[in-house]
């Protein structure tokens, strides 16, 4: 293409593509799939790498990339962002009426909006003729950080202001929250506790530590989302009023929350808020409050301000989210994926509204730092959908009998040994056929990369379960046909089926049967190394930790895994029992000709020609090792579509790199 027609195509693609993403992203009703969205959007990249001079700053490719900062500069708002007096029930609100009319002079009904008061982070965008030019946190109210960089991840922010409706000001200053949805946040910390990892303490604190990630992409893979509420100034543009304000800023591509009214005095403000208080539960989205502002540009000027909040609005306060109560009794409760998470039994205790009897403690370390013993007394809190959880224990409550807690070192389901491994906050149940695991494991043990067992879908391994024929996963190897028939949903002709995916599944090799156990850290790739270098589960059960710790690619982290899998007995007898079942371990063919030894292989980016797995094991099957990062130990990077920084990588390290077709071609 020459760059005239580039140039044409680029804008074309650009618009289309700030189109769309506000569709998604601020109304929420999309016009294209995704994938459509990804094909313009790729084609904006690749167009833009070969032209990188026609890149726009309001170009939808520029949302991210920008390199790590060192820190954040200051930045002064151009007006003060103040902040809301708080008002405590309705009388309170009645006297707010009584206080503005007094203020303006006035008996007549004030016409006022009411809000819900969000939960999040304060937030300041400046945009220079359209553009989205600064971003700012709060601060102390007069001087933020620049976050910019930060912001323009953020997809429901405009880059370049919508102008179908009205002309832009020259300059624009508007303000919002920006929050973690609930949803996206207990996605994260279940993500997190699986891991080991500590967990995040509530929405509002990782959004604003999120907002403060000098590096980009991390805020980039994050769910942050925005509400605008309010503006400091908008230089060529007047609104008569706070609502004319609100439906401009949607007009011109913001995210304004919905749950916002027009109230014509202030008994419909009580009713507003009251509206606001039912929602609660409902959103994704903590909020506080409700704020009442009065509606009028002109009669907030004439109320004016107080040094530190205006005169003309106020927060109508909720009732707290946390109540205290006691600990009746700590107890271990067994996840799916074996770990054991303390749960405090609690005195039932009201919290806004919901009865609330048990809360989470999280982990042991989590129970030390607050130091939280059985019979203590603790502030319990909810928010939002999130499971309760014990924030603080108050000290002056507590009694000599209060009990420490320890979380046992034997499962209490199932009697098998809990192991807490090194750098993680996690006990887990070391045995895989754990009944509390079952469902997860085996639904993981018949899946393609590991034993492969067609036609075992979630249904009918919950009824397998439920109707106890299969207790451990060496159970499946002894079904009948009749007993599988037998279940809902399951005519003959598919319960033979099963039967013959089963029997062809026990033709397996090692890594495959490695990776079915769902062993931590042991993934499809990791299973084919420990397979090609110990061959048999004999070799496997007597290796030392330092011995597996010896082979390339094992750290430490998996050598403990492997080891304590191997330790822990109900293990070694299901492996006994699927091989008395006729489970058949082939040997590992070797490569007649070991044309790729010594040679390392990297695979990135979408492959078309091959899964990622199927690549791995044709290097491996010709002698070659298959690797996940780049280093100057790499023979060959291959690279697929949309290969990013390992390529890059490889570059620099002269590593050289392959297309598929090359790769392809070398195996011939
Ligand atoms: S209006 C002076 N509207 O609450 C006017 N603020 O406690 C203040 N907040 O710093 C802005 N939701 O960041 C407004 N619907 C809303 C709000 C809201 C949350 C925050 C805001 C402010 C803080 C004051």
């Amino acid at each position: 293409m020459d760059p005239k027609n580039a140039k044409k195509r680029i804008t074309e693609l650009s618009d289309q593509l700030n189109h769309h993403s506000y569709r998604y992203y601020v109304l929420d009703e999309p016009e294209i799939s995704d994938s459509k969205y990804d094909r313009l959007y790729r084609e904006l990249q690749h167009l833009e790498e070969q032209f990188p001079q026609l890149v726009t700053p309001d170009s939808p490719t520029q949302r991210v990339g920008a390199p790590p900062l060192a820190a954040f500069v200051s930045l002064t708002h151009a007006v003060p962002m103040l902040s809301l007096d708080n008002a405590f029930g309705n009388d309170e609100l009645r006297e707010f009426d009584n206080r503005i009319k007094r203020l303006l002079n006035r008996t007549k009904d004030i016409e006022y909006v009411v809000e819900p008061k969000i939960d999040g982070v304060a937030v300041e965008l400046v945009y220079e003729n359209g553009l989205f030019a600064l971003g700012s946190t709060r601060g102390d109210g007069f001087v933020g950080e620049n976050v910019t960089l930060n912001l323009k991840t953020i997809k429901s922010i405009p880059i370049r202001l919508l102008t179908n409706e009205t002309t832009v000001p020259e300059r624009l200053d508007v303000r919002g929250e920006v929050y973690y949805p609930n949803s996206g946040f207990v996605k994260m910390n279940k993500e997190r506790e699986a891991k080991g990892e500590p967990i995040y303490a509530n929405p509002r604190n990782t959004a604003a530590g999120t907002l403060r990630q000098l590096d980009s992409k991390i805020t980039a893979a994050r769910p942050l989302n925005i509400f605008i509420h309010s503006f400091g100034q908008a230089v060529g543009h007047e609104f008569s009023s706070h609502s004319e304000a609100l439906e401009t800023f949607k007009a011109w591509g913001f995210r304004v929350n919905s749950h916002i009214t027009v109230c014509r005095n202030i008994e419909e403000v009580i009713k507003g808020c009251e509206k606001i208080v039912a929602l609660r539960d409902s959103l994704d989205y903590d909020i506080d409050g409700a704020v009442i502002k009065v509606n009028s540009m002109a009669l907030q000027t004439q109320a004016g301000m107080r040094t530190r909040s205006p005169r003309w609005a106020t927060a109508l306060k909720f009732e707290a989210k946390q109540e205290t109560t006691q600990i009746l009794d700590i107890v271990p409760q067994v996840g799916r994926t074996g770990a054991l998470t303390p749960v405090a039994h609690l005195k039932p205790v009201k919290i806004a509204g919901v009865e609330v009897r048990r809360a989470t403690l999280h982990n042991q370390d989590e129970i030390d730092r607050k130091d939280v013993r059985i019979g203590d007394w603790v502030v319990v809190q909810r928010a939002g959908d999130v499971i309760p959880e014990v924030v603080k224990v108050i000290i002056s409550k507590r009694t000599s009998a209060a009990k420490k807690f320890k979380i046992p070192k034997k499962c209490p389901i199932c009697g098998s040994h809990v192991l807490r491994m090194k750098g993680e906050a996690v006990h887990r149940c070391q045995n895989f056929s754990c009944p509390a695991q079952l469902k997860e494991r085996i639904q993981h043990f018949a899946s393609k990369g590991a034993m492969d067992i067609e036609g075992l879908g979630e249904k009918l391994v919950e009824q397998l379960v439920e109707k106890k024929l299969v207790k451990n996963v060496a159970d499946f190897y002894s079904l009948t046909k009749e007993q599988l028939a037998g279940l809902e949903r399951m005519a003959e002709k598919s319960a033979q089926n099963i039967i013959e995916a089963l029997e062809a599944s026990k033709n397996t090799d090692l890594s495959r049967l490695l990776y079915a156990f769902g062993i931590r850290f042991v993934g499809e790739h990791v299973s084919r190394v420990l397979a090609k270098e110990f061959e048999t589960f004999e070799n496997l059960k007597k290796a030392s930790k330092e011995c597996l710790q010896d082979v390339y690619e094992i750290g430490p982290q998996v050598a403990e895994s492997v080891y304590q899998f191997f330790k822990e007995v109900h293990n070694l007898e299901t492996i006994d029992r699927l091989l008395k079942s006729g489970v058949r371990i082939k040997k590992v063919e070797s490569a007649t000709d070991n044309k790729f030894a010594n040679q390392t292989f990297v695979f990135t980016g979408a492959l078309q020609l091959f899964t990622r797995d199927e690549a791995e094991r044709l290097v491996e099957r010709w002698g070659g090792r298959a690797a996940s990062a780049v280093s100057r130990n790499t023979t060959f990077v291959v690279v697929g579509q949309n290969a990013g920084s390992k390529a890059e990588k490889a570059r620099d390290l002269n590593v050289t790199v392959l297309t598929e077709a090359e790769f392809k071609k070398m195996l011939e």
